[in-house]
């Protein structure tokens, strides 16, 4: 009797709870809702594995952490680290108050929740208003902790210390650095470290938690969603490593698509758009932000090099070494678990360093880039194409091969998930002219000052954007849409002509798709990528090639 009545019930109660999700009902599971569906699976043959696609990029495995060892003290998850299981010290001058040296790394801090607040929305979350629910969502995420990239600084700064150690008869170092008398290179490569596969998989499960329900869409018409990745190793693996946490281990090699689009020299692809944008790597243009850190450095670590060059013979510290040094603090803690140089350096340096990436990301892919906007207009028609159905024209980085064809790019889905580089995220947020990220207005590139952007908080890793389109009973019209960046609401009232300020950051979804097609037709990829024209740091080009 009691079941039959629950049964009857089903149906109601279920698309009650899609209408209103606040209504907490404990509903059961029907045929419609149970994933995956049957009689779906993964065709190998069609998505290929990261052997058979190639290209995984450079691979050097690094030097087994051993932290139970090393670090200085044990990881305790109690709720008060960001980024468990890292251990990190207090800075060099004890600040009256603690900090988490973590956030003062720029893309290589781990990524963690920003408030809304901090781009001026105070009173609203990542859930959904009330009276709305969400109807697609379209994920954009990044790579979790990696060992550096190949030629990076600290690589260096170990082989000056080795070339010091065979000529001049060594150094030697004393006082706080004394643990350099013994210390060796250990990081690999570009690979994924442990910590960042966690991360990755966290993303995961944390998505299915928030949108599992979303995967009954695919329930109903029998299909699997198709997740896209890049074929170097390490964004292989984070697309894996997502999927295991959002459909298990083994059930996520049958339950979804992933698809591994080859990042290579010449190739279009909107995951890896530097490898068809010429200008991308030119001094005068798409790294005018490198050059700025870099100058920048010069002058903010004087009294550190004088402190620590007291505490050693043989070598001569530059600015260089500092941002080596700092960089060894996150790339030893993030791959190893601890790093002896993080308590090296003070509060102020931490405030340097992130500024220093701050400078590099707004000004190699932000508002301050002549090719940022160029860049990230692969992705921007990417999520046009998904918005209106239509796929996307490829006079970007886009590969219509792929994009033209509903296996490789559906357009119905209502999951989408994207991996990518944290430089292609910030290309892509420049695209979308989502400019409270910037409003704040061009960085001194003299002067550490207080700005809207954040690296840590916009770049990290796994950092993520999540676009949700929602359907909601109190607004006119009822399809809505909102922009949330590591769980920071962003308001977009400012970002698209005919949205209004909305204290949950929605929008009307036609308004804005109607405002990214102009922002497409604006952005000249052929003369933003190819053309001949020399930029400089301290504008806000909004992305774009000045004229
Ligand atoms: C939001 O909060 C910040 C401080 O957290 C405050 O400075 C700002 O005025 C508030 N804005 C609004 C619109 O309430
Ligand atoms: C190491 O020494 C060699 C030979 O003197 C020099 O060419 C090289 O640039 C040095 N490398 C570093 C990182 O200092
Ligand atoms: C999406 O389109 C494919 C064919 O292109 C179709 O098989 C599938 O049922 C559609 N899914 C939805 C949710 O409409
Ligand atoms: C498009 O992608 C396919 C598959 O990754 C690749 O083989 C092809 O070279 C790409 N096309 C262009 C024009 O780069
Ligand atoms: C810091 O040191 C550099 C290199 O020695 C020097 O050129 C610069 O003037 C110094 N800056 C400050 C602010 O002292
Ligand atoms: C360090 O700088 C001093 C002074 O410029 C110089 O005499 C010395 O040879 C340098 N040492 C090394 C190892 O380069
Ligand atoms: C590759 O990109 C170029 C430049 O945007 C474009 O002209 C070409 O049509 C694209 N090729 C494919 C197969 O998408
Ligand atoms: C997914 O299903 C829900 C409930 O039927 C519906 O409201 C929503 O529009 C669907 N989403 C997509 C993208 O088809
Ligand atoms: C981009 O944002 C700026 C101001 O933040 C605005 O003036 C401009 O109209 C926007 N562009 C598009 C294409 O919506
Ligand atoms: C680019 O422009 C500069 C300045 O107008 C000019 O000197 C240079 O020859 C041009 N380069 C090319 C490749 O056209």
């Amino acid at each position: 009797m009691y079941f039959a009545t629950l049964i009857s019930l089903l149906p109601l109660l279920a698309s009650a709870a899609v209408v209103n999700k606040r209504a907490d009902s404990d509903v059961g599971s029907t045929t419609s809702d149970v994933y995956p569906p049957t009689g779906t699976s993964v065709n190998s043959a069609v998505f290929p594995g990261e052997s058979k696609v190639g290209y995984p990029g450079v691979t050097v495995t690094g030097v087994e952490p051993a932290a139970i060892q090393t670090a200085a003290s044990y990881p305790s998850n109690d709720g008060q680290s960001s980024s468990y299981p890292l251990v990190v010290d207090q800075p060099e001058d004890n600040p009256s108050e603690d900090i988490d040296i973590t956030k003062y790394w720029g893309n290589l801090s781990p990524w963690y929740s920003v408030p809304s607040s901090s781009y001026g929305l105070n009173e609203t979350s990542p859930l959904a208003p009330e009276g709305c629910s969400v109807t697609q969502v379209h994920l954009l995420y990044r790579h979790g902790a990696r060992y550096p990239t190949s030629g990076a600084a600290p690589s260096t700064f170990a082989a000056k210390l080795a070339n010091a150690t065979k000529q001049n008869g060594g150094f030697k170092a004393s006082g706080e650095i004394d643990f350099l008398n013994s210390w060796t290179y250990k990081l690999g490569a570009e690979l994924l470290t442990p910590f960042g596969r966690l991360q990755n998989f966290e993303l995961g499960v944390s998505f299915r938690q928030q949108y599992g329900h979303l995967l009954n869409n695919f329930t109903e018409t029998s299909t699997i969603p198709v997740f896209r990745t890049e074929s170097q190793d390490r964004m292989v693996k984070t697309a894996e490593n997502f999927a295991a946490g959002m459909f298990g281990v083994p059930e996520y090699m049958d339950q979804v698509n992933i698809e591994i689009m080859i990042e290579a020299s010449g190739v279009n692809n909107t995951g890896a758009p530097y490898e068809t944008c010429t200008n991308s790597n030119v001094p005068s243009r798409g790294s005018i932000g490198s050059t700025a850190a870099s100058k920048f450095a010069v002058n903010a670590f004087n009294g550190t090099i004088e402190r620590l060059q007291g505490q050693i013979q043989g070598v001569n510290f530059t600015s260089t070494d500092m941002i080596a040094m700092l960089q060894l603090c996150s790339y030893e803690t993030d791959a190893l678990g601890y790093s002896s140089f993080c308590k090296l350096f003070t509060k102020e340096d931490f405030e340097n360093y992130e500024y220093y990436y701050d400078l590099s990301f707004y000004y190699n892919n932000g508002a301050g880039s002549p090719v940022a906007a160029a860049q990230g207009k692969g992705f921007l028609s990417e999520f046009v194409a998904r918005f209106t159905q239509t796929a996307p024209i490829a006079d970007n980085s886009v590969n219509s091969t792929l994009d033209n064809d509903k296996t490789y790019f559906p357009l119905n889905q209502s999951i989408y998930a994207d991996a990518t580089h944290e430089v292609i995220l910030l290309d892509t947020f420049t695209a979308l002219n989502l400019s409270a990220l910037f409003s704040s207005g061009p960085l001194p590139v003299d002067k550490r000052t207080k700005s809207s952007f954040k690296a840590s908080q916009v770049v990290p890793f796994a950092t993520h954007l999540t676009i949700q389109k929602l359907s909601c009973s109190d607004t006119s019209p009822s399809d809505q849409i909102r922009f949330i960046l590591n769980d920071a609401v962003l308001p977009i009232d400012q970002s698209y002509p005919g949205c209004q300020y909305n204290k949950d950051g929605l929008c009307s979804f036609d308004t804005v798709v109607s405002a990214l097609q102009k922002r497409v037709a604006e952005i000249d990829w052929a003369y933003d990528c190819h053309g001949n024209y020399t930029a400089t740091p301290g504008n806000d080009y909004n992305g774009r090639a000045p004229r």
